[in-house]
Order: C-alpha cells, then structure tokens, then sequence
C-alpha cells in the first residue's frame, strides 16, 4: 500500500499547528470551556474549513473532552484536505470529516439549528461576512456557540528591514499589494475576504445576531530561537513567502523585479534563520441568543 503524500497545502496546515498553539486567544478560550454546557449528551459540533483536522487534534489535547462528549463533523471544500485529514483516537470522540462546500451545507434544512457549537479556525478571512454569518447563525441551537479564531486584521510585520531598501519603501509597497489582493478575491464573482476580517468582525458579528462574549488578539509570532525555527516553523514561514510570491504574481502594485528582490532577501532571512513574522489576528466567542418564549 503506498503512503499518502499530503499536498503542499496540507503540509503548511500542519507546520502552522504550532505558531496557532502559541497564537491562540486564551481568554477567549476559557470562555468558551466556562459557556459550553455541562449535559451528558454529546456536543453537537460543527467545524467549518476543518482543513487537516488540527483543531479537532488541539482541543482533544487541550483537554476540552475530559469532562464532556464530542460529535464531532468537519468540513472543507477541499477533497485533498479531507483526504489527509485525522482525528486523534479519543473515548469521548465521534468524529467525521466530509468534502461539502460550505455555503451549501448551510442551506440544507436537516442542518439548521442544530449544531451546539461552530468552529471556524483561519476561515472567516475568506469569507463575505454579511453572507457567510447569517448562514453560521442558523446553523446553531438557540444558545449554541461560535468560536471563531485566528482572523487575519490586516496587519503584517517582518523583521529585519531588507538591505537597500531606504525607508522601508519596498518592503511597504510589498504588504500593501498583498492586502489589496484579499480585499481584491472573488469566488464566482462574489467577494470573499477581506485583510481587515478581524475588526470588521465585531461589528458584524452583532449585526448577524451574533453578540460577542469575548473577543482578543491570537497574533502568530513567528522568531528563531537560538539560531533556528522551532518545530516546523521553517517550512511555514517559507508556505507564507509562497503565498505572497502566488498572490503577487501579475498583481498591481509591485514590478516583478521589485517583488522578486523582495521575496530573495526574505528567503535568504530565513535560511539564516534571521527573518521574524507577525500576523495581527482576532479570535472570537458569540452566542446564538437564547429564545424567549413568551
Ligand atoms: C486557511 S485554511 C484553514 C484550515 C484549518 N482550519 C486550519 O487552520 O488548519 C482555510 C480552509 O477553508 C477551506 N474553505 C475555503 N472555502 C470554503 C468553503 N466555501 N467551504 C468549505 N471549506 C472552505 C479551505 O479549503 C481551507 O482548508
């Protein structure tokens, strides 16, 4: 039986598990653990854009099913992504990964109300909110809970600043063409994201009935310590130089020789394991209110 090779994609969703488990929001993680109920039956929940299953792995370390059950359904558009996807062998675990293309699993009436809790872990910034959380909402149970994290919000740091590159000028035109490209992406014609996701999220989540319950920052910090990357950090932060090398191909903004000089000296930053990363992200809890019955 030959071994399945995980696509370069899937192998980026695995080197970025650590920089998320530093990134992640604690506060707003042990809300989500104090608001979850405490009932015997299993946690209905739903993941939307599972990828590879590294949320499903993270919340079975993290302790989330010591004192409680978990029905678990990930899903992703991404037949590939499911295909290598795994669930950690767990007493308190169902779990199921399906190809299903989110806006329509959504609409399917046997899903509505019905989910305890929605996860979407670097998902939401590839989404048209104002279609995409009304959809989430009715999706959970009056009183169900969405734990939405790691948000891109629009900011991007490197470090050091490159060679011959007075007052930051390219490194600056760089970032800012590669926003314009989320802002800029399309799926069928509609839109879908934006790089100012995180923020725009406190007001929309509200505005699809979404109240927040907390809400803080899950930035992915991404240094050498002691002259190399931990983990397989290398490998992401290369994944990140691919994607702004993809996104830029063609894009207005940079000259290809600026971008390429651009991306020469970034790499060989982190051959010499000097180059350091910030993303600015947001995470978040809400609630579907509680019906009142009158
Ligand atoms: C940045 S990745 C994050 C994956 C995973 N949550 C993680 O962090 O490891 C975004 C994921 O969303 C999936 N995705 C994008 N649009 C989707 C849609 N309309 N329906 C379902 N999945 C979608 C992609 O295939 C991809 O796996």
């Amino acid at each position: 039986m030959s071994a399945i090779h995980p696509s370069p994609f899937a192998r980026y969703l695995l080197a970025k598990r650590s920089v998320d488990d530093r990134a992640l929001n604690r506060n707003v993680y042990d809300a989500l653990l104090a608001q979850l109920p405490n009932v015997n039956a299993p946690l209905r929940t739903l993941e939307i854009g599972c990828g590879v299953g590294t949320m499903l792995e993270r919340i079975v370390r993290w302790g989330m099913l010591q004192e409680r059950r978990i029905d678990y359904l990930g899903i992703d558009n991404d037949a590939g992504n499911i295909a290598a996807a795994t669930a950690p062998d767990a007493p308190n675990l169902t779990a199921r990964f399906e190809v299903a293309d989110f806006y329509t699993f959504a609409e399917l009436p046997a899903h509505q109300s019905h989910y305890d809790l929605v996860i979407a872990h670097a998902v939401l910034d590839l989404f048209d909110l104002d279609r995409a959380l009304p959809l989430v909402r009715a999706l959970l149970r009056p009183g169900g809970l969405g734990w939405f994290t790691i948000n891109f919000d629009g900011a991007t740091i490197f470090e050091p600043p490159l060679e011959g590159d007075p007052n930051d000028a390219l490194n600056t035109a760089m970032l800012a063409a590669y926003h314009a490209t989320m802002d800029a992406r399309t799926i069928d014609g509609a839109p879908a994201g934006a790089s100012a996701t995180g923020r725009r999220l406190l007001s929309a989540l509200p505005r699809a009935g979404l109240p927040v319950l907390a809400a803080g920052a899950s930035d992915w910090v991404v240094f050498p310590c002691n002259g190399a990357y931990p983990d397989d950090e290398q490998a992401f932060l290369e994944a990140i130089l691919g994607f702004f090398a993809h996104s830029l191909d063609g894009a207005a903004g940079v000259s290809p020789a600026a971008r390429n000089q651009w991306l020469t000296q970034r790499h060989a930053q982190i051959a010499r394991a000097e180059l350091s990363y910030i993303a600015h992200q947001l995470d978040f809890l809400v609630a579907r209110p509680a019906e009142v019955n009158s």
